[in-house]
């Protein structure tokens, strides 16, 4: 059902070399972050970026809140905290460089005198940093923002201190080798975990549960599912959901539309181990609940191959749908849209 022929069919604009390329991406990336220098040390760094650019953001933010003490916050909307100023590091995030909120927040970023990098593959990110002197990470042109994840993951992390998180990055990089390897087309159906999931997802409507720390890796499930197999899907964060969220699960009677899938990690706490545990059988009698268990050296390694598991099956779940995961034209016409107003 999902071998390479049938792959190669529905996805006519080849969205599966991206896939392929995420680790080489993270290490371009990195390298051309790197080579701007360690800026983002010892400050506060506000990345502002949205969909599938600002996420990079976000991962970066929950991976260094558990292991590093760099205060690192995103921000997915065009307008910055009021506490952001002076002293501050913001870093603009945009694969296209002409998304309307990225810009906004840039340039109130520039008029409250922060320090700023831009990250894009052109656009007006770009002519904004280059023109004003301003440091500049340039990622290859030619792709959907949210297939260029590597580049602009790797690029942020660039800017931390290339001692102490680039070696963490690399090590990402082979689980992302390793990994990425069991799931590509070429791995029947039987052997590849993504395709699996697909199957069991397909018909109803994901809703994908992590701890805080991953819960921007559950936050890219659901966009997957959103931009490339073009169907609904949310994300949601537990503990919290299970003060409220729970009840649904166990008394609407439409809850089995839906899929929960519950990403989990072997270093996660006593606590949060009894809690997901407790969750899942609270939902289970009711609903088939599906589970993902991260495996990898390091915590960045987990949840990075967690991310590309969930990129890959929602690939498949496209596939499966005889949808081409690349276009999401609903998107560009809102980006026209509010273009107009500008
Ligand atoms: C499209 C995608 C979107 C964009 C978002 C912001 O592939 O993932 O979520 O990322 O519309 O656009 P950029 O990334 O160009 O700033």
């Amino acid at each position: 059902m999902l071998d390479e022929p049938a792959v190669r069919k529905v996805d006519r604009s080849g969205a599966v070399e991206h896939l392929k390329s995420l680790p080489e991406q993270v290490v371009r990336g990195l390298r051309l972050g790197g080579e701007l220098g360690p800026l983002a040390a010892n400050r506060r760094v506000i990345v502002v970026g949205m969909g599938g650019s600002g996420i990079a953001g976000a991962i970066l933010a929950a991976w260094l809140a558990v292991e590093r003490g760099t205060p690192v916050m995103p921000v997915h909307d065009s307008r910055l905290p009021a506490w952001v100023g002076e002293g501050d590091l913001v870093v603009a995030v945009s694969y296209s460089g002409n998304t309307l909120e990225t810009l906004a927040a840039t340039r109130e970023a520039m008029r409250r005198g922060c320090e700023l990098v831009g990250i894009s593959s052109g656009g007006t990110l770009r002519d904004l940093c280059l023109g004003r002197g301003l440091p500049f990470v340039p990622v290859p042109p030619g792709m959907m923002p949210r297939s260029a994840l590597g580049y602009v993951f790797g690029g942020l992390a660039g800017l931390f201190d290339a001692n102490e998180i680039a070696p963490e990055v690399r090590t990402a990089v082979e689980a992302l080798r390793e990994w990425g390897a069991k799931l590509t087309p070429k791995v029947p159906d039987a052997k590849n975990p993504a395709k699996k999931l697909a199957a069991k997802v397909k018909g109803r409507t994901p809703i994908i549960y992590g701890t805080p720390t991953y819960a921007p890796v559950a936050r890219r499930w659901q966009t997957e599912f959103n931009e490339n197999a073009k169907v609904l899907a949310w994300s949601s964060v537990v503990p919290e959901a299970d003060h409220n969220e729970l009840v649904g699960w166990a008394e609407d009677p439409a809850a089995r539309r839906f899929a929960p899938i519950l990403l989990r990690d072997p270093a996660e706490s006593d606590f949060d181990r009894a809690m997901l545990d407790a969750t899942r059988e609270l939902i289970r009698p009711k609903v088939k609940v599906e589970e993902v268990r991260a495996e990898g050296p390091t915590l960045l390694a987990r949840m990075l191959t967690t991310l590309q598991l969930g990129d890959w099956t929602s690939f498949y779940l496209a596939i499966l749908r005889r949808v081409d995961p690349t276009p999401v034209a609903v998107i560009g016409k809102l980006k026209a849209r509010l273009a107009k107003r500008s």
